[in-house]
């Protein structure tokens, strides 16, 4: 370990990923200090082969074993570069857990990650997929994002604009084997208002007594007590959140469908000329909620989660995607896209 890291071969991937399905990598590094990636690098199978950078695996379905080296970066400190009053810039390694980051923020008197609280995973993946919920955008608070450039050898800062965050997407999500982030920084605001527009805040908060004038520790608490009620805990069941990103489609697109199936919910989305359709929606009214292919189910609570009930493979689990996104399609006519990254397997978009 002196080296900054250590090194597992033939690792087993089952206890990292949040489906906890069985999958192996040829080798698993654990980066301890991110400095020690040069060093990794001289290592053939780091250097030349496909390599998967894991975090807590809490957005991925490994359908087959990982055909090379993977690596997962442990640093997890967090600094505060410059504090101004009125916003701090604060550093933080990629391997910090999200929601120890979330909190920190708020116990140190910054707003604006409340409604990201309880969001699973690490910091180093927040930017990869611009984590978003109830309103909110990791990417509104991301200053830069430090990353390891397969490409050139070397370490690179993005600022946000070259980052591309959009709705679960971003330039890293993109090019999944370029990119190694190490750390990632934010402008922290003291002072913002709240985002509680999203169905069921108001009522959440009105439930713990913080109507009027909440705080941020109880805008989070609402936060929490939603998403523990809605969304299976993948540390009882399986499960990677929402299997399938919402639908984004042209406005007119979305109306249309929105007649011709009264009750479907139609949301804003950032691009005035689009809108986001719920999944769950689409899934639920093609019969699909609760139900299950031997240990592969559509979550009873919430029906954009898939969840892996004991024994299901991550095939098995896919296979049961490309059925439900099939009854999606044809139905509605609209091809739902996975938001988790499939390993091991190709997504072919239902036509
Ligand atoms: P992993 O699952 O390990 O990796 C995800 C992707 O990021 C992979 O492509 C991986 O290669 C890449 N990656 C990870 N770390 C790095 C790095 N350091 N450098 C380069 N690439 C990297 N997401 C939301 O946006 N909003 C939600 O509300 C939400 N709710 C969820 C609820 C549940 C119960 C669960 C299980 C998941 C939920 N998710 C949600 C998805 C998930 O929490 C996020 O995508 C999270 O950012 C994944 O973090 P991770 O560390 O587990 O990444
Ligand atoms: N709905 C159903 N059936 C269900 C569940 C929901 O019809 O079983 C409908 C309801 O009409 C509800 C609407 O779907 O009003 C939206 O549901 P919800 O508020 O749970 O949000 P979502 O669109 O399903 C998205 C994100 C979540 C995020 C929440 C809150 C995506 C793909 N998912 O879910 O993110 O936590 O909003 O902002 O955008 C994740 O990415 O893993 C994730 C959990």
């Amino acid at each position: 370990m002196s080296q900054g890291y250590s090194l597992l071969d033939e690792a087993s991937l089952e206890g990292r990923n949040t489906f906890r399905v069985p999958a192996r990598a040829s080798v698993l590094a654990d980066v301890i200090c991110a400095e020690a990636i040069g060093d990794l690098f001289a290592y053939d199978l780091f250097s030349n082969g496909p390599l998967l950078v894991l975090g807590e695996g809490s957005n991925i379905l490994f359908a087959g074993d990982w055909p090379g080296a993977a690596l997962a970066i442990r640093a997890h400190a967090i600094t505060v570069l410059h504090d101004e009053g009125e916003a701090a810039r604060v550093r933080v390694d990629a391997g910090a857990n999200w929601n120890d980051f979330v909190r920190w923020s708020l116990g140190h008197g910054f707003v604006g990650l409340e409604n990201l609280s309880l969001i699973p995973g690490t910091v180093g993946a927040a930017p990869i997929q611009n984590i978003g919920a109830y309103g909110v955008e990791a990417g509104e608070f991301i200053q830069s994002v430090e990353a390891f450039d397969r490409q050139t050898g070397s370490m690179q800062r993005l600022d946000r604009a070259e980052c591309g965050f959009g709705y679960r997407d971003s330039v890293f999500r993109r090019m999944p084997e370029r990119w190694i982030v190490t750390a990632v920084e934010f402008e922290l605001p003291r002072r913002r208002e709240f985002r509680l527009d999203y169905a069921g805040v108001r009522e959440e908060l009105d439930r713990i007594g913080a109507e009027g004038t909440p705080r941020a520790a109880q805008v989070a608490e609402a936060i929490c007590r939603l998403r523990t009620a809605k969304l299976p805990d993948p540390m009882v069941i399986g499960n990677a959140g929402s299997f399938f990103k919402n639908p984004v489609l042209a406005a007119a697109d979305a109306h249309a469908l929105a007649q011709r199936h009264p009750g479907l919910p139609v949301f804003a989305s950032v691009d005035a000329g689009t809108r986001k359709l719920s999944a769950a929606w689409l899934i639920e009214a093609c019969g699909w909620k609760g139900r299950r292919q031997g240990d592969a189910g559509v979550s009873d609570r919430h029906a954009l989660v898939l969840v892996n009930h004991g024994r299901a493979s991550g095939a098995q689990i896919l296979a049961l995607a490309r059925r439900v996104a099939a009854d999606v399609f044809a139905r509605f006519g609209v091809a739902l896209e996975p938001e988790p990254r499939i390993v091991g397997a190709r997504w072919e978009t239902p036509q």
